[in-house]
Formats: structure tokens, sequence, C-alpha cells
């Protein structure tokens, strides 16, 4: 089992990657908690919960609705009210056990529920597992808005089971990939070289390229979530091929294409920004159109789509400050940079050389 530690003072708190380690009573075991619950869906329930190895957790389980929409107050409520007719006090801990939605909104509901209370992160795919467990963003979406309301609230664990990625479906595996390789391109060229060379591994799930990746991509995220927790500076470096992702997922109405399937054409669309801007090369584009390629991640934006317009929605992101875009780009592949020194025309150029 390896180990890694997110260092935030007395907030640290560890992540524990391994093969079928959720089999190991002394995980949960060891956390003080006067009770325990579990938030998951039916889905994740079936296929999954019997691996964990906790009494408290076979009598105390909160099930939600399965997907994004239920991403809401409502499934916010189910757990406050499970939570109060059960007399959960402050010193209780509950587990989140499933994707990103289940993690975001349990993250929240712990962030909140009596000013506070302790939470668990035992993420269930890829894209939770090297992203959305680490680093304590927790939230739903708003009718007016994607992840509107939330909060800054670190698990006090977070404990990753790679055996459970064999039930994920491939289209759901690619799109954890795309996280998995914007590390590569921000943070660490040789990370995403070995990638290249070990993508048939990866496809097939070998175990130790399952858990080196896991591995690689919590480091780096824990690193970058260290030095700076509230997104003031460098965290934003996460949020590479983010703004034009967002807005794909937007334009096209959610669902259609995965987070890591928008993000992923993100990624050539920011690239193609940085090569005007003369900050990278055309064949380190190539290399990463090539990955996205190898992984059936989109490397071209749907026909007909209307540029302007997707522009427009780039604009509606939370990001925007004073008006003025701030872009994530790669510099080369493994460097990355934050400018709002962009102009428009160069923008629509890149996004329109990537409509199919
Ligand atoms: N907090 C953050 O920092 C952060 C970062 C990135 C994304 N997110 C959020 O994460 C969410 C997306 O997460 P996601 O991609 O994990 O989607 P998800 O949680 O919806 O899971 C995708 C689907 O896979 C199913 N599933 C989960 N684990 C499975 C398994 N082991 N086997 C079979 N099926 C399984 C789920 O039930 C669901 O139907 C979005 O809401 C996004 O906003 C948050
Ligand atoms: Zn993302």
């Amino acid at each position: 089992m390896k180990k890694i530690i997110v260092k935030l003072n007395d907030r640290s708190y560890p992540i524990y990657i391994g093969k079928n380690i959720l089999s190991n009573k002394s995980l949960l075991g060891n956390i003080k908690s006067e009770k325990f619950a579990v938030v998951t869906n039916k889905k994740i329930k079936s296929l999954h919960l019997s691996k964990i190895n906790n009494a408290s957790i076979k009598n105390n389980q909160i099930i939600l609705n399965d997907g994004e929409k239920y991403k809401n107050q409502e499934s916010i409520d189910k757990i406050y009210n499970y939570l109060l007719k059960n007399k959960y006090s402050r010193d209780s801990c509950i587990i989140a056990f499933g994707g990103g939605v289940i993690g975001d909104i349990t993250g929240y509901a712990s962030a909140t529920y009596q000013r506070g209370i302790n939470f668990v992160q035992i993420p269930t795919t890829l894209l939770s597992m090297v992203d959305s467990s680490v680093g304590g963003k927790t939230g739903i979406n708003h009718s007016l808005g994607k992840n509107m309301i939330g909060a800054f609230h670190q698990p006090i664990a977070v404990i990753i089971d790679t055996e459970i990625l064999k039930t994920l479906s491939k289209r759901q595996f690619s799109a954890g990939m795309a996280e998995v390789i914007k590390y590569g391109i921000i943070e660490d060229k040789k990370f995403f070289n070995w990638i290249r060379k070990n993508t048939e591994k990866i496809k097939m799930q070998d175990p130790e390229s399952i858990i080196k990746i896991v591995k690689k991509s919590c480091e780096i995220k824990a690193k970058i979530v260290s030095l700076d927790e509230r997104e003031k500076n460098i965290r934003a470096l996460l949020n590479l091929g983010h703004t034009f992702g967002h807005a794909i997922e937007n334009y096209l109405g959610y669902g259609k294409w995965l987070h890591g399937e928008a993000i992923a054409c993100g990624f050539l669309i920011a690239a193609s920004v940085a090569i005007q801007n003369k900050t990278m090369s055309i064949s380190e584009y190539d290399q990463i159109k090539d990955l996205i390629e190898a992984f059936n991640l989109p490397t071209k934006l749907p026909k007909n789509i209307n540029v302007e317009k997707l522009f427009k929605i780039m604009l509606l992101d939370k990001k925007v400050k004073n008006n003025e875009m701030t872009y994530v780009l790669p510099k080369n592949i493994g460097k990355a940079y934050i400018t709002n020194k962009i102009k428009k025309n160069i923008v629509i150029k890149a996004l329109k050389d990537h409509v199919k």
C-alpha cells in the first residue's frame, strides 16, 4: 500500500492507494469517530459496498440517486435528514463512496452539517481517484450554474482501492485518463512520456500501471493543493483545458460529452492558443493529440458548432474577472502558465481550427 500526505498543517491527511485495500479493517478502524455513515448510490452499493470492512457501515447507509442531476440541495437534505434523525453529533464522520458526484455532495454535507464534521473519501471512478477526492473542493449544482454552491472542506483521509475500477465503463475510464494526462502536461514531462510508452498496459488496467498513474496524479495534486489550497495562484494550473471544456459541456448540454472528454479537447485548444502565442511547438501539440487519441478521447469539436456562441459561454465562467479571460496554457509539455493577455481573435482561431 502506498501513502501520500496532503500537507495542510493541522488539517493534513493521508491518501492510501493499493489493490484490495478496502478489506483492510484498520484503515477506517483507526479513524476516531463516534459513528460512521456511508453515502453512496444504488449501483455502487450493489457492486462494491460489501468490500468495505467496517461493521458500522453495514447499518448506516444513505443511498442517493445516481447522476449529476442529483448533485443538488435535495440530496444534501436527504443526508441532513438521516444524520439528524439518527442523532449524528459533531464527532461523527461520513464516508463518500462513489465517483465525483457522491464525493462532492458528501463533502458539502459534511462541511455544513453542524458547522462541519469529518468525512472520508473512498473514490470509485478514475476521475475521482486522481482528482475530485483530493483537495477539499466540495459542492452542488444550482439551477443557474454548475458547482455554484459549495465550500472548501478537506477530508480526513482518502482511501483508493484500484481494484474497484474493474467495473467502470471504458468511456468513464478514458474520461478519468484526461485528468491524468493533464498532470503530465502541466507538471511532469517524464510522467507524460511514461503514459505514452505504457498506453496499452494502462488501457488493459495492468494493476501496477494503474497504481503508478493514480499515485503520481495524487502526488502532483497534493503538492499543488498544499501550496495553494484556495486557488489564489498555482492551483489554477489544474484548470488546464477547463475553461474550454466547461463551455463545451454547457454548449452541448451536460452529459452529452463527459467532463474528461470536454477537457481533453480543451487541452488541444489551449495548446493551439499557446502555439499562436509562440510558447509551444507543433511537435509537442502533436504528442498531446496522439495521446488523447490513444485513449479514444475527442480531438475535435462536433461539426456545425458555433464558435462565437461557445466563446460567449466561456465568458460566463466563474474564473472571468473584470471581463478579462484568464487562460491556463501549456508552455511546453511539463510546464503551464496563467495569462490574461490573450486576444479574442487568437482564441477564436484556435476554436475554429478544432471544429470537425
Ligand atoms: N471536487 C473537485 O475537485 C472536482 C474535480 C473534478 C470533478 N468534480 C466533479 O465530479 C463529478 C464527476 O465525477 P465522476 O466523473 O466520477 O462521475 P460520477 O460520480 O457521476 O460517476 C460516473 C458514473 O460511474 C458510476 N460508477 C462510479 N464508480 C463506479 C465503478 N467502480 N464501477 C461502475 N460504475 C461506477 C457512477 O454511478 C456514475 O453513473 C462532477 O460533478 C464534477 O463537477 C469535482
Ligand atoms: Zn476536471
